[in-house]
């Protein structure tokens, strides 16, 4: 099966340290978490939508060809237009659906496809198939799905839907992707589906649910849906606070830095990268814009002398994606930083604690590995060198940062796997 690592994704390049200080304006491209909710939706919609905002990246790309195999109509460009089908319009595929890189383009397809009477596949790179699968499985089937798996509970999910009956879902896994999984299947279920977290995650899939008039309700981190059948939109989706993430991690670890990324969502699942920039030193500026059905804005990151932190299980899942950058900003803070908790990390694209750590310490800082997390020993003078993104755009966006303050350049392989979020991204950089 495809989705293959292009020669551009898996090219390195080589980044300079910054002689002087960051500033500027700058915005980011739309949200990835919210964009493959809003291309999911549209295309389970009936009628007509448009979504303005979103980039030409990778993952974006692995749902629009996989919601197209399920019939939806996709016209990409600045504003996507979908021709939904609505839940009754959309056919079994021809063959598997290729979910490349994208974990939430899988979890939150097989929540779709458990619901629809005939079979779908869901597949994708190699990396993909290393990923944990039963979590999104266990709920699928308790809703009345046939679901099965690969050795060791991995794509491909090969789903048998339809029929599906409401119940009570517990998640032992905080994700946003297997609960949103959870909640898609519902939409499609008879009676109440109610799905109840451990640690409340991103609730991008509530938000738009609501927003559409379905029948969606919380009460802490229980949430109850019942079947519905949503109607074509328009969306605006605002800047990805992800993204946004690297470029305002360089602003704190640059001495003198002055960056602000301008319409960028502020989800309070995913703000906590920046509740942590805030206590560990930097002076960190948020003001709010604009409606919808995601809160939105404009953040200031301004240099200051940085403090060590230690996260705990309880911070991690609002910056689970902004660790490797929390990393990276830890080199220059006066003394140790831990994080704990965060075992996730170790099945995102690519093992996160080993990559981070890793490539830090080959750029001299100390830091060691933790069985949930890391310790990065600042304050390190980062040095030139060579490190390895493992295909994973997170790593590539982290490295690149730390190679800014750093002594020599410092070469990044498989730094265009960046494009799989942030198509871009070194330009935005070099524009700050
Ligand atoms: C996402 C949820 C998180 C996050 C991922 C996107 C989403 O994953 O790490 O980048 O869009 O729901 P988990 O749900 O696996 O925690």
């Amino acid at each position: 099966m495809g989705g293959g690592m292009s020669p551009a994704a898996a090219s390195g390049s080589v980044v300079s340290p910054t002689a002087r200080p960051l500033s500027g304006s700058v915005s980011v491209p739309g949200d990835k978490s919210i964009g493959h909710r809003a291309l999911i939706l549209a295309a389970v919609a009936r009628g007509r939508s448009r979504i303005r905002g979103l980039p030409d990246a990778g993952d974006l790309a692995a749902t629009i060809d996989a919601v197209r195999s399920l019939g939806a109509s996709v016209d990409p460009g600045p504003e996507i237009r979908v021709e939904g089908r609505g839940w009754e319009g959309l056919r079994e595929a021809d063959a598997p659906l290729d979910c490349r890189r994208s974990g939430t383009t899988m979890r939150l397809l097989a929540g779709v496809s458990a619901g629809r009477p005939f079979r779908t596949v869901l597949t994708g790179h190699r990396q993909l198939l290393r990923r944990p699968m039963g979590r999104v499985a266990a709920p699928l089937r308790a809703l009345g799905a046939e679901v099965l798996l690969g050795d060791g509970d991995v794509a491909p999910i090969d789903i048998r839907g339809g029929g599906l009956t409401g119940t009570e879902v517990g998640l032992p896994v905080a994700s946003a992707q297997v609960k949103s999984a959870a909640l898609l299947a519902g939409l499609q279920a008879r009676g109440v589906t109610a799905v109840t977290e451990t640690v409340p995650t991103r609730d991008h899939t509530e938000r738009l649910l609501a927003w559409l008039g379905a029948p969606v309700e919380r009460t802490g981190r229980r949430t109850t849906v019942r079947a519905h059948q949503v109607d074509g939109f328009a969306i605006d989706v605002p800047g990805d606070l992800s993204s946004a993430a690297a470029l305002l991690a360089a602003a704190a670890l640059v001495p003198g830095s002055d960056v602000r990324v301008t319409g960028v969502g502020l989800n309070p699942g995913r703000t906590g990268f920046l509740r942590t920039l805030e206590r560990m030193g930097a002076r960190v500026e948020v003001r709010p814009v604009g409606g919808g059905p995601e809160p939105a804005g404009d953040v200031r990151v301004v240099h200051g002398p940085l403090r060590p932190i230690e996260i705990a299980a309880a911070e991690v899942v609002p910056m689970i994606d902004e660790l490797p950058l929390l990393a990276v900003v830890a080199t220059v803070a006066e003394g140790p930083t831990v994080v704990r908790g965060a075992a996730e990390l170790r099945v995102k694209e690519s093992d996160r604690i080993e990559g981070v750590v890793a490539g830090l310490r080959r750029l001299g800082v100390e830091a060691e590995a933790l069985e949930d997390g890391f310790v990065i020993h600042g304050p390190s003078r980062l040095r030139g060198g060579r490190v390895d993104a493992r295909g994973d755009h997170r790593l590539a966006m982290a490295f690149a940062v730390a190679a800014l303050a750093a002594s020599e350049p410092v070469r990044v392989d498989g730094m265009g796997f960046a494009f799989d979020s942030f198509p871009g991204f070194l330009d935005a950089l070099e524009a700050l």
